[in-house]
């Protein structure tokens, strides 16, 4: 693998930054979920991919698996193919053993995580005419760099998957569709993997399965911050908690204290006072139904070419192509 480092502010002090702003707030304190993470939050999620209660990792390798093939023949080639998270690359390898093998194609993984980067190109390194450009930056950034590098009569292919674009708030996600776009042009196309509304309980499970991994998963990033930025809480004393807010839909995560403490975060230059029973939101899950799905992608300037749903489990595979008028 190539790979393309962005220079970016120190790390420690960014993420010591974002701890204090979402901690010190006076109303609910909340936590960016990308913090979760790290080379053991990652880990966690490869198990999480594998548990019973939680379908959508496998729905989307389902969705890709059997329709790689159509996928790739309604996006014009010569094509590079640029994925927002690469996560593990597991998936990404259906799409890319479809690709024509009468030309080397580039793939350009985009991840802030240095590990899930070199595991993902190790995953994918044996796909013959397949060479990996990697880069280690925000997705915005690297997109632009590979929209910028691309030669000429190259289309480009963006990959969203896994329901990554689930954890922006409304309408953040919106914005940064619109985003996308901006540096998409005629021809290009984006392939957006979203999880879809299901019944309560079957979502709640999901994300509080019986096992305690998605807990672990969640309690982790109180770990990392006690790691990296020389925190003293102690991770027995919150509890996971899912639930699902029906004005967003979405599952949120939260961590919840439970009893009145104080926890100082030593490189942060900061203590917290948590009341018992007072939460810090760590992510949500946003659920989408398939009439926003198609406003979401209109609004940013895309047209539906395609829409894929698994029937095991409520998740879509739309691939968007980008509308000269939008
Ligand atoms: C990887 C963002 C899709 O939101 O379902 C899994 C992360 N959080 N269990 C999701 C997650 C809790 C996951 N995504």
């Amino acid at each position: 693998m190539i790979l393309r480092q962005a220079v970016t502010a120190d790390p420690v002090f960014e993420f010591a930054a974002e701890v204090r702003a979402g901690l010190l707030c006076d109303g609910q304190k909340e936590l960016p979920s990308k913090y979760l993470y790290d080379d053991v939050g990652s880990a966690l999620f490869e198990v999480i991919s594998a548990l019973p209660e939680y379908g959508l990792t496998r729905a989307d390798q389902r969705l890709l698996r059997e329709n790689a093939a159509e996928i790739v023949a309604r996006v014009n080639s010569p094509v590079v193919v640029a994925e927002l998270g690469s996560g593990s690359g597991k998936k990404t390898r259906y799409l890319l053993e479809a690709l024509d093998t009468r030309q080397q194609t580039r793939y350009c993984p985009i991840e802030i995580s240095h590990t899930a980067l070199t595991m993902c190109a190790r995953e994918l390194s044996d796909i013959d005419h397949i060479s990996i450009v990697g880069f280690e930056s925000e997705y915005l950034d690297g997109l632009l760099e590979v929209a910028d590098n691309r030669r000429v009569g190259e289309q480009l292919l963006v990959l969203f998957l896994g329901s990554t674009i689930g954890n922006f708030d409304r309408p953040a996600d919106a914005k940064f569709l619109r985003a996308v776009r901006r540096i998409l042009r005629s021809g290009d196309a984006l392939l957006l993997g979203t999880d879809l509304v299901k019944p309560i309980p079957q979502m709640l499970d999901a994300y509080d399965d019986s096992l305690g991994v998605t807990a672990a998963f969640n309690l982790n990033l109180l770990g990392r911050i006690n790691r990296e930025l020389g925190g003293n809480f102690v991770l027995s004393q919150f509890k996971h908690e899912a639930r699902f807010n029906p004005e967003t839909r979405s599952i949120e995560m939260h961590l919840r204290s439970e009893r009145n403490q104080n926890v100082t975060i030593s490189r942060a230059g900061l203590t917290v006072t948590f009341r018992t029973g007072e939460t810090i939101w760590t992510e949500s899950s946003h659920k989408y139904s398939r009439p926003e799905l198609l406003q979401l992608a209109m609004a940013a300037g895309f047209r539906c070419e395609e829409q894929w749903v698994d029937d095991e489990w409520p998740f879509a595979e739309t691939l968007l192509m980008v509308d000269p008028r939008g």
